[in-house]
């Protein structure tokens, strides 16, 4: 038991402002009229595809209209547009999955509306709707990833959304921005709890094509405002798109853009007068509340204690009895104290965790799953039992399940160093993660991505590796998250574009990010992205008007200058061929051809040896050439979209 106890210890999830897995949404039009395979209009449109993604994430505003070929019905009209934050390759890879998920769902449609949630927009048609500066089609989104607000304080949410949108849409349309766009968040001081529930600050965009005028702007997103009432709000819905090809609107309660809010609004406290009442109901109703929690969850621990031997922790050998880890509802909620707001780590793609402790005092984080998954109870209690067996010293530690009354919830070790992501990418941290730090995180993440893909029972492909998702113990080694839980949110069946973007869009490799093909060689990618971010201390992300990842290490690759990329929080001190060598290795990992990629076992032995020379890289996936178009894309485009990923591993399928 003793051993047990000492092995169920450590570390949450975070993913501070990350953007969640995003969904993709196409919306057929209602004109109907199909075209037939082989028609102008097919060829046409092929054009489109091929051309109209490269052509706006190679433009600086990330945008780009297309009209195609002669004669009614046979010219195809597109316009392309990326959420203002984002760099070039994030916009490229977003347009083209946009694409090829519109031809999956809407088979031969003449036109079609696509909105990849929160990152691009994109419509064809058969129509000429690219001369008007209004949006024509104009239409909401709701993820599954947004939770519905408390009808309680609904009322009131809606009216700081509508504020926080009109604020924003006036700065977006004020022509401060080259992008006509705009990012505001609302600060919500606040205590509504009185109503029933609390309101989290929200977060905003609003954007439209760069080619608008100010005015021309200002009176599409009020003809998006408009709209508002009668198609978003009565859905109390904490998220939405609503987006039309010309401007759009967006809202939710996390930070799913780049950087600072432009536009910073604070919501006042309503009713002073009542301010100090309030808050003593509300203490007194909190006590009392706590109180019946915890006796029933104490009850209830107790009660299920008698009963079973051993219902809290899982013995490592008794894994085989998948009862033994299931943990009440009850006792979560009290451990959780009712999934407070307060004592939330984070939200991720799959949910968001909180923190908490069992009555018995052992810290652990919580996994609230969002309700997205379409498997049956008998199924997701297979896959939960397949990644509770799955047990290394660099994965993070499953600790319980929980599967009542329509929950789904995982319950980990608690991990105290946070998130990767929270350590190299902030100055101040960073500064204290020196080489051998460093080199012992990337060696333990190879190891933990070397026991999902080769050494457990079954192959799991992660297909969301990156830097939030790696948490740190105690000790500073490092554990991966979230693996498996991928599987459970997707439909593999339905070979669906969409499933695909459970993934991360900066991290993901071209066939994964564009036809949907996952082998472990996507998650090879992932470590590779991984490394080059250790190693600099720079994310491979979204930054407006900033070299990306990819081309910079490139760049001092070829020219032989790569000691000017190491993070400045090394020092001087470092071993310099330690450090070229993890750089080779992360750019072997980001070859555009997954073959050309190394296995993670050979990466484990690459890591491990002073000796072994190493090949020399391929150029990159994603590397801009001069004239800023990318290279090889027609590499990318050769296969057919949508083919069927032949080379697919099936995750959790015994070997
Ligand atoms: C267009 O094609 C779709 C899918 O093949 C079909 O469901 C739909 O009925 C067709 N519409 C017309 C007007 O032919
Ligand atoms: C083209 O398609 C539209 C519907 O999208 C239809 O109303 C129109 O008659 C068509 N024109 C020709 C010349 O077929
Ligand atoms: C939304 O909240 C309002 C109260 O503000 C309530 O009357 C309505 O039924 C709720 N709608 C939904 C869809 O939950
Ligand atoms: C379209 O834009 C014009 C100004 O450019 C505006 O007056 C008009 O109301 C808009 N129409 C719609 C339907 O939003």
């Amino acid at each position: 038991m003793a051993t047990i106890l000492a092995a169920v210890l450590i570390l949450a999830v975070l993913h501070h402002h990350l953007p969640p897995a995003e969904a993709v949404t196409s919306i057929c039009s209602s004109n109907g009229r199909n075209y037939t395979e082989g028609s102008s209009y097919a060829v046409n449109l092929g054009r489109v595809i091929d051309s109209l993604p490269t052509k706006a994430s190679s433009s600086p505003s990330l945008f780009a209209t297309a009209t195609v070929g002669a004669g009614a019905n046979q010219t195809v009209y597109a316009i392309g547009l990326c959420r203002g934050d984002l760099v070039a390759y994030t916009c490229l890879v977003c347009l083209r999955s946009g694409l090829s998920d519109a031809k999956l769902d809407c088979p031969l449609a003449m036109d079609v509306s696509i909105d990849v949630a929160d990152t691009c927009h994109l419509r064809f048609s058969n129509l000429d709707f690219v001369a008007s500066t209004n949006n024509s089609v104009q239409q909401a989104f709701f993820s599954t990833y947004y939770p519905t607000v408390a009808s309680s304080v609904a009322g009131r949410f809606n009216a700081l959304v509508a504020q926080l949108l009109q604020a924003t849409a006036d700065y977006a349309a004020s022509g401060s921005s080259e992008r006509r766009f705009a990012t505001g968040e609302m600060v919500v001081d606040e205590d509504t709890s009185q109503l029933g529930g609390l309101i989290p600050n929200i977060f905003a965009t609003a954007q439209c094509t760069p080619d608008l005028t100010p005015a021309q702007c200002g009176a599409c997103l009020a003809g998006a405002m408009a709209e508002m009432p009668r198609q978003v709000f009565p859905r109390n819905s904490s998220g939405a798109s609503f987006v039309g090809e010309r401007c759009g609107l967006r809202f939710a309660t996390y930070s799913f853009y780049n950087g600072n809010a432009m536009v910073q609004l604070h919501a006042r406290p309503q009713g002073k007068k009542t301010a100090t009442t309030t808050v003593l109901i509300t203490v007194f109703a909190i006590l009392a509340e706590l109180l019946a929690l915890s006796l029933v969850g104490f009850w209830v621990w107790k009660k299920k204690s008698s009963q079973r031997k051993a219902p809290l922790f899982i013995n490592v050998e008794d894994v085989e009895n998948f009862e033994s880890i299931f943990i009440g509802l009850s006792i979560l909620r009290s451990a959780t104290n009712n999934f407070d707001e307060k004592n939330k780590l984070g939200e991720g793609g799959f949910g968001a965790v909180y923190k908490g402790a069992l009555p018995d005092g052992q810290e652990i984080a919580v996994k609230r799953l969002y309700q997205s998954t379409k498997q049956g109870l008998g199924q997701m209690k297979n896959e939960l039992a397949m990644m509770v067996k799955l047990q290394h010293k660099n994965l993070v530690r499953i600790i319980g399940v929980c599967l009542e009354d329509g929950e789904h919830m995982l319950v980990y070790e608690y991990m105290p160093n946070k998130s990767l992501d929270t350590i190299i990418f902030d100055p101040d941290r960073s500064v204290h993660l020196d080489w051998g730090s460093r080199f012992r995180i990337i060696n333990g993440i190879a190891r933990g991505l070397q026991y999902l893909h080769e050494h457990s029972q079954m192959t799991i492909v992660h297909r969301d590796l990156k830097a939030s998702n790696v948490l740190l113990d105690a000790d500073m080694k490092p554990k991966i998250s979230d693996f498996g839980l991928a599987k459970i949110f997707t439909d593999d069946q339905t070979r669906k574009a969409t499933s695909l973007i459970i993934g991360t869009l900066g991290y993901m490799s071209p066939e994964y990010a564009l036809r949907g093909h996952y082998t472990t060689k996507l998650d090879v990618f992932s470590f590779g992205i991984l490394v080059l971010e250790i190693v600099t201390g720079r994310r491979n992300n979204y930054a407006v008007n900033t070299e990306d990842l990819f081309s910079l290490v490139w760049k001092h690759w070829v020219e032989g200058t790569i000691a000017e990329l190491s993070d400045p929080g090394l020092g001087r001190h470092y071993p310099r061929g330690e450090v070229l060598k993890c750089i080779n290795i992360g750019l072997l990992c980001v070859q555009q051809n997954p073959t050309d990629r190394p296995s993670m076992s050979t990466v484990v032995v690459m890591l491990g040896s002073d000796t072994i020379s190493l090949e020399a890289p391929y150029r990159p996936a994603y590397v801009l050439n001069r004239s800023r178009s990318y290279i090889d894309t027609t590499e990318l485009v050769k296969e057919p979209l949508c083919s069927e990923p032949q080379s697919s591993i099936t995750e959790l399928e015994p070997r």
